[in-house]
């Protein structure tokens, strides 16, 4: 599993099969490996160039692909997959589909996005979204707050993927594309989906 975060997607597969989370934020890693489960082994790394061992299956869960900046990461990412997919097993990447209704408008300005508890304080979310259609591209700036006090600020750049591009890609970079699905049910892609999600396998 590639940018398994804090392995909420490891833990609900682990026992189905052995898996391997790996993340680039060692802080994740650390709080993924005290939750568990044992049986996940778990990895420091960046998907871009990992070389941790040969794999059935790869899965690029939940928008992790769309933090890779550009083309050449993307590229990098897809040759790491295709060596340690020895087998030829499939890798699978799910990213959100853009909502193309909102991409006409630049700016979304900020508005509360979640409110939790942190070591026992009430803490809110809110998040301000800058899109940049012609780069396919979307700036969320996420800041955290208790009462008026902004406790953090956060930035994060999404590249947005069509089907086409992704299905591309993936035949640029030595693989076929097998399905195309609109959600994680494995219904088709079709106007208005949510999910993107392409299952490819490598050519020999
Ligand atoms: C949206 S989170 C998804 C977390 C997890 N898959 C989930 O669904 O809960 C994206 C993750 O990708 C990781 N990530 C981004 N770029 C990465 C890279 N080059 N190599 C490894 N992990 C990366 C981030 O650290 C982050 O944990």
């Amino acid at each position: 599993m590639l940018g398994c975060g804090t392995g909420r997607v490891c833990r609900g597969l682990a026992g189905t099969r052995p898996i391997t989370g790996l993340d680039r934020s060692a802080p994740m890693i650390e709080r993924a490996a005290a939750r568990g489960p044992e049986s996940v082994r778990w990895v420091v790394g960046d998907m871009t160039s990992f070389s941790i061992g040969e794999f059935a299956e790869i899965i690029i869960p939940n928008a992790s692909f769309a933090f890779l900046p550009d083309r050449a990461a993307r590229a990098a990412c897809l040759g790491a997959c295709r060596a340690a997919l020895t087998g030829g097993g499939p890798l699978t990447i799910d990213v959100p589909m853009p909502d193309f209704t909102l991409l006409g408008s630049a700016h979304t300005p900020e508005r509360e996005a979640w409110t939790g508890r942190v070591n026992g304080a009430v803490v809110r979310r809110t998040r301000e979204v800058f899109r940049a259609p012609v780069a396919q591209s979307l700036r969320l700036v996420d800041r955290y707050w208790h009462g008026e006090e902004l406790l953090a600020e956060s930035e994060l750049l999404l590249h947005l993927f069509t089907a086409d591009e992704l299905e591309w890609m993936l035949e640029a970079n030595g693989f076929y594309v097998e399905a195309i699905f609109g959600d994680h049910r494995g219904a088709p892609l079709s106007e208005g989906c949510a999910r993107l999600l392409v299952r490819a396998f490598p050519l020999r």
